[in-house]
């Protein structure tokens, strides 16, 4: 299927970087939130960053200009939806909305347009009933900051077409990006459980006095070669977001070693969610 239209559900640090690479890679595209605040947030932190890549060289001046064209910004999805060919659902990770959303978009979009969901704990295969047509629902998950990591994930539920799969996969090459087909839903996915699984081991060396939490990113960089420590990329991902992708693992597999580690809990009930709240791990506002 041709894709020319899309639509990205979700102005956070997500979903405005996705639409502003979907933008790049030369679609229409328009980002939808409920929010007009967060959608004049998104606008300026785009605007920023496109004027970053200019000075950078990443692009021209005439490319940066024709992508920002090809960018709309709207709270009306009634208005939007049925334009759109495929839909990318960014917004926060939590089943009951994005069971509401996926409803939404089943009633108001074509009835061919692909519908995916950006989440990394949330597989397709909870929502696709909502929408009427299992097979045009997939996960296809970028990671932070979707505007440089190449890697999504695309990954099929047990009743996506291969259709969808292989228009989702070339949009994504189209994108720029190294998609990688994940062929069963598992919480996680891929990237996710390996980065899980070093996140929960770097939590438990901290919490046993073993070192720092600043040696333990460190040693991330500079034994291993990550570009981040653990530690850093919490604060990066959000540890509102590291909570919830937790929660919601457990909540699917009941097993009591998924719960969020008790240190990621309590910053999370502090409200103290990493860069975008100004502290998490690291604080923001002085530096420290
Ligand atoms: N948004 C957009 N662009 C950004 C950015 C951001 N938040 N942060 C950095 N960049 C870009 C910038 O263009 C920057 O270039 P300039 O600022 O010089 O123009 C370029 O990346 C390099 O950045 P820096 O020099 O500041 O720092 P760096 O070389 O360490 O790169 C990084 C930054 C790309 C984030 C790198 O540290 C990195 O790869 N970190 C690991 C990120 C990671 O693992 N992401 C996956 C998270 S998991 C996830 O997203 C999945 C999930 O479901 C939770």
């Amino acid at each position: 299927m041709d894709i020319e239209n899309l639509l990205v559900i979700g102005s956070g640090a997500m979903g405005s970087q996705i639409g502003l690479v979907g933008a790049l890679a030369g679609y229409d595209t328009t980002i939808r939130d409920v929010s007009t605040t967060a959608l004049d947030k998104a606008r300026d932190a785009l605007s920023e960053q496109l004027e970053r890549n200019i000075e950078k060289n990443r692009t021209t001046r005439e490319d940066a200009d024709a992508a920002w064209q090809r960018l709309r910004f709207s709270a009306d999805l009634e208005a939007v939806a049925p334009e759109a060919d495929l839909v990318i659902e960014a917004a926060t990770e939590n089943l009951d909305t994005k069971r509401m959303i996926f409803a939404d978009l089943g009633r108001l979009t074509r009835s061919e347009a692909i519908l995916a969901t950006n989440s990394s704990s949330i597989g397709a295969s909870q929502v696709a009933a909502a929408t009427g047509r299992p097979e045009k629902v997939c996960n296809m998950h970028f990671f932070n900051p979707a505007l440089v990591m190449k890697c999504v994930e695309v990954v099929r539920h047990a009743a996506t077409s291969q259709d969808t799969i292989d228009t989702v996969l070339e949009v994504a090459r189209v994108m720029g990006k190294s998609p990688v087909l994940i062929n069963r839903e598992i919480p996680g996915f891929v990237a996710n459980r390996l980065m899980g699984a070093i996140r929960d081991e770097a939590l438990r060396l901290r919490a046993d006095g073993i070192a720092s939490f600043e040696d333990i990113d460190t040693a991330a960089k500079s034994a291993l070669g990550h570009p981040m420590g653990p530690f850093e990329l919490m604060d990066l991902v959000g540890l509102d977001v590291s909570y919830q992708i937790r929660q919601s693992t457990f909540e699917e597999t009941g097993d009591p070693a998924d719960l969020p580690h008790p240190d990621l809990a309590a910053m999370y009930e502090r409200g103290d969610y990493g860069r975008k709240t100004g502290k998490g791990w690291y604080d923001y506002e002085t530096g420290a």
